[in-house]
């Protein structure tokens, strides 16, 4: 079975957390637009420049980048059992592209799963946010701690808070996310694609609603 999953969801919901445990658990790949970005920047490559200023002031980067971004990777091998989209689309435009995207490759989304957690709490995940700058993986100090203190479970790197989780740059996020993602739930309702998931609780509990729901 093919799954063409879609995270939605306010900075620091729980997308990339649940992401990766479901790219896990279906043996597909998590495609997450800020990881993309993360690593562009890093190399330096002309894409992180032009990304680099939108991201630290926690701005959306222009949708022409990532769109380009998400088909070249939606059209690799690894993608055609099925894939999970982490932080795309984020505006209508972008969901519009991908729309025609899956429809160029034959593709059709299965579901679309709106993660939902209140903002004191994802404003208390974000500051204890601690993040591995090679595989992306997400820990907290206090819910989600690693296994030796600041280095990642996975690959031992050293683990650094994201230059985008400074207050300032969480209040623009949180703008960026009302103004112009949060639109996509109705998008995505009038599509009959939509699943909500309380995303409040222990990271297992809310893989298992994410579960559920696929399933229903
Ligand atoms: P992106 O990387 O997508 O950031 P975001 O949407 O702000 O979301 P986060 O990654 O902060 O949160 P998350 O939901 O993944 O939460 P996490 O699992 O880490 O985007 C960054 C920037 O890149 C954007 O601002 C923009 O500039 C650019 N960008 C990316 N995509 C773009 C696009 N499509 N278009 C335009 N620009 C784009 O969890 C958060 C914390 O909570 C962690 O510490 C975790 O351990 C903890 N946690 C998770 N689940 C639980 C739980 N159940 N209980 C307790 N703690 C938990
Ligand atoms: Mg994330």
């Amino acid at each position: 079975m093919e799954r063409n999953l879609i995270l939605l969801g306010a900075p620091g919901a729980g997308k990339g957390t649940q992401a990766q445990r479901l790219a896990a658990r279906f043996g597909i790949p998590q495609v997450s637009t800020g990881d993309m970005l993360r690593a562009a920047r890093r190399e330096g490559t002309p894409l992180g420049k032009k990304a680099e200023g939108f991201m630290n002031a926690g701005q959306l980067v222009p949708d022409e980048v990532v769109i380009g971004l998400v088909e070249e990777r939606l059209g690799k091998a690894d993608a055609k059992g099925g894939f999970i989209l982490d932080g795309f689309p984020r505006t209508i435009p972008q969901a519009q592209a991908l729309g025609a995207v899956l429809q160029k490759l034959g593709r059709a989304p299965l579901a679309v799963l709106d993660v939902q957690v209140p903002e004191a709490t994802l404003l208390e995940r974000l500051g204890g946010r601690l993040s591995c700058p090679k595989d992306g993986a997400s820990y907290h100090v206090k819910f989600t701690p690693p296994k030796k203190p600041g280095l990642c479970d996975t690959c031992g790197s050293a683990l650094q808070t994201r230059a985008d989780d400074r207050p300032e740059a969480i209040s623009q996020r949180f703008r960026e996310y009302n103004d112009k993602t949060a639109p996509l739930v109705d998008y995505y309702t009038k599509t009959g694609l939509l699943r909500t998931v309380d995303g409040v609780g222990e990271l297992e509990v809310v893989l298992g609603r994410i579960v559920r729901a696929l399933e229903a």
